[in-house]
């Protein structure tokens, strides 16, 4: 491992991985822009690759919306040998666990991050699946039904910590982030902040859900380049 990754591990260990945490990872231009023309691409560079690819290498599940799946051509989570080793090395599996996030299912068996996931994914939904549905996608993947009307984000997460996941690390997007938000169960958030002025009519990294307010604790900034990679906790 570099010098400077080590600095970064540091800056983001987790402390207590018997705690349920769950720490959000997104990119914003300066304008606060969470997409250039659709996605994140454009917005990151390899500063910030490297702050999300030691996340995951920390985290025990990555919990991603399917929009965000869609959006961005989601392959299968796989942390690279280096990563994996050091997670086998620290007591964990090689590899974390995909979980995703859909009402619709709107989620085929093919896709790469289902059908070549090193891990079996969890696919959590809120809406009792037709028996088709089920059947298709459980082929690949554990699908989990957490709420009735709308996704009950704490018994998704007292679902995954039943798994012993309770390092959960969201990739978003804006949608999945309002909903956990709401119920009050983000613990941190790792914002990278683009040097970018995007303009035009991009969302932020929230959207979707009711208005609610909550104050955080600044834990870090490191400046990489032209980029500020922060790190904000839950005020206690
Ligand atoms: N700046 C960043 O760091 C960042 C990070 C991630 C994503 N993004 C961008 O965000 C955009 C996608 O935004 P998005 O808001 O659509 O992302 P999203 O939250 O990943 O996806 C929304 C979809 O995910 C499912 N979903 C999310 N929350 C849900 C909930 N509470 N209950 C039920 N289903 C839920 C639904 O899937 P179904 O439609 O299947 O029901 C919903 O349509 C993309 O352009 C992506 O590039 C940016």
């Amino acid at each position: 491992m570099q010098h400077r990754d080590e600095v970064l591990l540091e800056r983001y260990a987790i402390h207590d991985r018997t705690v349920l945490g769950v720490r959000a990872n997104f990119i914003a231009s300066l304008d606060g822009a969470a997409t250039h023309e659709g996605r994140t691409r454009g917005l990151n560079n390899e500063d910030d690759k490297r702050v999300f690819d030691l996340l995951r290498m920390l985290s025990d599940v990555v919990l991603v919306g399917a929009g965000t799946l869609r959006a961005e051509g989601y392959q299968e989570l796989r942390v690279e040998d280096p990563a994996a080793a050091w997670r086998v090395e620290h007591g964990l599996p090689a590899q974390p666990v995909l979980a995703v996030v859909s009402g619709e299912l709107n989620l085929r068996p093919e896709m790469a991050a289902f059908a070549r996931a090193p891990v079996r994914p969890i696919i959590f939904t809120h809406r009792h699946p037709t028996v088709e549905k089920e059947q298709d996608l459980s082929r690949v993947a554990d699908v989990t039904v957490c709420g009735d009307a709308s996704l009950d984000p704490r018994t998704m997460l007292a679902a995954l910590a039943q798994r012993g996941l309770r390092q959960v690390l969201c990739e978003g997007g804006p949608h999945l982030f309002g909903t956990l938000i709401e119920a009050d169960c983000v613990d941190e958030l790792c914002l990278t902040l683009s040097p970018v002025l995007e303009n035009g009519a991009a969302g932020r990294i929230v959207a979707g859900a009711a208005q609610t307010s909550r104050g955080m604790r600044l834990g870090h900034v490191i400046p990489a380049g032209d980029m500020l990679l922060l790190r904000y906790e839950r005020a206690r």
